[in-house]
């Protein structure tokens, strides 16, 4: 894998991304780092706040910044939130920032994962599961204009499993 600089990981909310990012930082011997996270950390506050506070636009600005920080780094497996490819800047930073791999479910996989979640704003309405068929038609455009691989959630198989297929997937694309 002597050949990524990092490897960042897009996809809708429910994706997998956080699980399957760490278990791939594991197998690579990598850093594992959220843009999520670490914005919340940076601003000493959560998601749902900042949202409250600043509305989406003052969330937006920061994941900007944190995209930004993160991608001067290297050996990093980079977990992205969902909204990350709505910006041309962003889409531009992510395709040099390292090998970028959208991780794609239909939104009855996605729903499944974040049913019961609290901790999204946007998924805080009466059909959530509704709001996230529209945002995959509005988004999937733009994770596939960014990403050099895409990887199909596939139903019953773990985390871990999941990784250790995209790192096999990695390999072959590099040979
Ligand atoms: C968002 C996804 C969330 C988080 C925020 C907005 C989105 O991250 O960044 O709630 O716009 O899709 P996850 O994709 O990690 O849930």
């Amino acid at each position: 894998m002597s050949q990524m600089r990092n490897l960042v990981l897009i996809g809708l909310m429910g994706a997998g991304k956080t699980s399957v990012g760490r278990h791939l930082a594991q197998l690579l011997g990598w850093e594992f780092l959220d843009t999520d996270h670490v914005l919340e950390e940076r601003c000493g506050a959560d998601i749902p706040w900042i949202f409250d506070i600043e509305g989406e636009a003052g969330f937006r600005r920061r994941e900007t910044e944190v995209l930004e920080d993160l991608c001067q780094r290297e050996n990093t497996v980079i977990a992205t939130g969902g909204g990350i490819v709505l910006s041309q800047h962003n889409r531009s930073l992510l395709k040099t920032c390292g090998t970028v791999v959208y991780l794609s479910a239909t939104p009855e996989q996605l729903y499944a994962r974040v049913a019961h979640d609290t901790h999204r704003p946007l998924l805080q309405v009466e059909n959530p599961e509704a709001v996230l068929a529209k945002l995959l038609q509005e988004r999937e455009p733009l994770y596939l204009e960014v990403a050099s691989l895409v990887v199909p959630s596939e139903p019953n198989r773990s985390a871990k499993y999941m990784a250790d297929q995209l790192v096999a997937r990695l390999a072959e694309l590099q040979s």
